[in-house]
């Protein structure tokens, strides 16, 4: 099989991005322009904006991805591009520069689920590795600002098949670290700095209980089989847990305070948030994340059990987290599962994982026809 080269696009949330990978085995470039400092002073992503921002940079992004990799529009062999989910005026513009250039250039287009490139951010930096031996059945979480979701992977006949076996009830866990961020005044987006921060608290100072969720599959009268049962998520109330201890504790002022010292810098560094942050913040932030990190792993080893997996991948944006890392890495070594990430380059939104997750549909010739249209609520199956 000759090597082939697959131009990706990406503009699903804050990211516009553009990357070339051989074959889905090997990353040739990667070009992600970050829209952070747009957000940043809205301490969310503000759609309207991502959507000019992402018409501003699509054309050199994909222009740099194409010369850092030495191709041209005639020598790459197909266009793969973010479907859905995602915002939609976000998703339009790489959609549909994806359509007019694969039709310009007379390439093939191949359309992608971002979830689904989540997960081959992981198998391609795998493959990169020279490990092609995984092991199935493959559970992944993919966590991040927009998605909490644990999918059961099976390979058919070449295809990579999904099965949603829990996703969460209201937030995605990012959005949980951004809005606690975003509370306590840390910048955008929150989960890097809450990262970092936690290593200098107190993860036992406060308690956060989870609220148990009732699943219907769970109740003994509906006798459903264990590999049939759903681990879903919540990480709505958590937010409010953090936004009330903040009230009862009178944290306002501190708050407050960081905000003035911090409002003269553009792009505060990490060190500028510690020193502009009390004991106090310091504890809270590294309980939150505890609390997450011990909801997510637990939640993924219950799903692992009963749906006797043999391998976990971790990834989308949280998968960055290292306390998220360590805890996955040895308790799945307790539980005897091997566990994977991607790299912390991708791990947050990039073309690359688009790129690799077309390899598969190039071969089995399942291409996207003129009609294709963004679909900001695409499930992936
Ligand atoms: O995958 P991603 O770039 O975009 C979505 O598809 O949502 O993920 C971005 C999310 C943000 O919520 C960000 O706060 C979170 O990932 N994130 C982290 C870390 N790095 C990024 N959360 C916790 N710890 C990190 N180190
Ligand atoms: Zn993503």
């Amino acid at each position: 099989m000759p090597d082939v080269f697959i131009l990706g696009i990406e503009s699903s949330c804050d990211e516009t991005a553009a990357a070339v990978v051989r074959s889905g085995d090997e990353l040739i470039s990667n070009v992600v322009y970050s829209q952070f400092a747009t957000h940043q002073p809205y301490g969310g992503v503000v759609p309207e904006l991502a959507s000019r921002e992402h018409l501003r940079a699509i054309v050199p992004v994909v222009r740099k991805a194409l010369e850092d990799a030495g191709k041209s529009y005639a020598t790459i062999d197909a266009v793969a591009v973010t479907q859905g989910p995602g915002l939609a005026g976000a998703l339009l513009v790489g959609l549909s520069y994806a359509k007019a250039l694969a039709y310009a250039a007379d390439k093939p287009l191949i359309a992608i689920n971002h979830l689904e490139g989540h997960i081959h951010a992981v198998l391609l930096e795998e493959r990169q590795k020279e490990n092609r031996e995984l092991q199935f059945p493959v559970l992944a979480l993919v966590v991040s600002g927009g998605h909490t979701h644990l999918y059961l992977v099976e390979r058919k006949q070449g295809s990579w098949v999904y099965h949603d076996v829990g996703h969460t009830r209201d937030d995605a866990a990012g959005e949980a670290f951004d809005k606690v961020a975003k509370l306590l005044e840390l910048g955008y987006p929150g989960g890097p700095t809450i990262d970092f921060l936690a290593r200098h608290g107190n993860p036992e100072a406060v308690k956060f209980p989870f609220a148990q969720i009732k699943h219907r599959d769970r109740n003994p009268q509906n006798r459903f089989p264990a590999d049939e049962r759903r681990v879903d998520f919540s990480y709505s109330g958590i937010k409010t847990a953090v936004l009330r201890y903040v009230e009862t504790h009178a944290m306002q002022a501190a708050i407050e305070q960081r905000r003035r010292a911090l409002d003269g810098k553009p792009t505060p560094s990490r060190e500028d948030y510690v020193a502009a942050c009390d004991r106090q913040t310091l504890d809270l932030v590294a309980s939150f994340q505890r609390a997450v990190v011990d909801d997510l792993v637990g939640k993924t080893l219950l799903a692992a059990s009963e749906h006797g997996a043999a391998t976990l991948l971790v990834t989308g944006g949280v998968a960055a987290n290292s306390e998220l890392r360590q805890t996955f890495e040895s308790r799945a070594a307790e539980e005897g599962l091997d566990v994977y990430f991607p790299s912390r380059k991708l791990s947050t939104d990039n073309a690359a994982m688009i790129a690799a997750a077309a390899y598969p549909r190039f071969l089995a010739g399942e291409f996207a026809g003129a009609e294709l249209s963004s679909e900001p609520g695409l499930k992936l199956r």
